[in-house]
């Protein structure tokens, strides 16, 4: 990658070809883990975390110290300056001044665009309020083609809070880009897919279809991709406990899929995925954790320009 500074704000920001380039080193990196365990010494990631995260940040942390780099920053905005009244844009200012790559997830949409003017080390949008989620949707791309070896050619449930859950906003996007992809969009009522994101899939002739109940789609999809109903993003409680166990999903509702349709969530769950079904082969969420981590180490790379 020659040049100018590169940032992952949105998926599309990352041509279909550079994708595949990620998802090939990704799986280098995994038949290969000690050719990368120095890469990135002296090289450092700051972690710019104004929105709670387990794996996001986790992953991103295991991804610097397997390429032998080092992680600073914070976890939670009350124990940064955000607490005194420091804006993003100084914030990231001054990471850029410590670190070398920036991984930041903040509440508000278009927050990592914003900090991206601001500074010359790569942002990595980690998360931006009810938005876009890239490094997740890398992730799942890298499971999904782990697993079933191609990203084209499959019917996609996606089920849940369609509505603010920005890791589906990003994996429609990408998927998108490939040939024959089926959407089915399993939701209530309140928590539909925007319109916005409906009209990128009309506009490129996707086929696509909402539902209310999962059990009318299950029967037709290759990949279910679960997802929690948002809390932090509803405006009042009640709607939140109306709608929070739309959907939970337990080893009789997995009687009529498909023998070996790819059962994915991003993670955290809360009530979607009963515990019964994570000895299920079909479950792979963990295993989707554990991609995070790979294609995480991928993309640093690639940003430093050293992949
Ligand atoms: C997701 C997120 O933060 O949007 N989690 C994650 O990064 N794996 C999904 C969620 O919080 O529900």
């Amino acid at each position: 990658m020659a040049g100018k500074v590169r940032n992952l704000i949105n998926i599309t920001d990352l041509s279909v070809e550079e994708i595949e380039h990620l998802l090939e080193v990704a799986d280098d990196i995994i038949a290969n883990p000690e050719a990368y365990q120095d890469i990135c010494a002296h090289k450092k990631l700051a972690t710019l975390f104004f929105e709670p995260s387990t794996r996001t940040r986790l992953s991103f942390t295991a991804a610097m110290m397997e390429l032998g780099g080092n992680v600073l920053g914070f976890s939670d905005a009350n124990s940064s300056s955000a607490k005194k009244g420091e804006s993003v844009s100084d914030t990231v200012i001054m990471a850029g001044c410590y670190a070398d790559i920036i991984a930041m997830r903040h509440p508000k949409e278009g927050a990592p665009v914003v900090a991206a003017k601001k500074t010359t080390v790569p942002i990595i949008n980690a998360g931006d309020g009810g938005h876009f989620h890239p490094t997740q949707t890398l992730t799942d791309l890298l499971t999904i083609h782990r697993k079933k070896g191609r990203l084209d050619n499959f019917t996609i449930g996606l089920c849940g809070d369609l509505m603010f859950g920005r890791t589906v906003h990003s994996l429609i996007e990408a998927l998108l880009r490939h040939e024959n992809i089926r959407f089915m969009l399993i939701s209530p009522p309140e928590l539909r897919l925007p319109e916005y994101m409906k009209e990128k899939m009309t506009a490129v002739g996707a086929e696509w279809k909402e539902f209310e109940k999962l059990e009318d789609a299950m029967p037709e999809l290759d990949i279910l991709y679960m997802t929690r109903v948002q809390k932090e993003r509803f405006f009042n409680e009640e709607d939140y406990v109306r709608l929070k166990n739309s959907y939970v999903l337990d080893r009789a509702k997995l009687v009529p899929a498909k023998a070996d349709m790819m059962i994915m969530h991003p993670l955290p769950r809360v009530n979607e995925i009963s515990v019964e079904v994570d000895d299920d082969p079909r479950a792979c969420y963990f295993y989707q954790a554990l991609c995070g981590k790979y294609i995480r180490m991928a993309l640093i790379l690639y940003l430093l320009g050293m992949k």
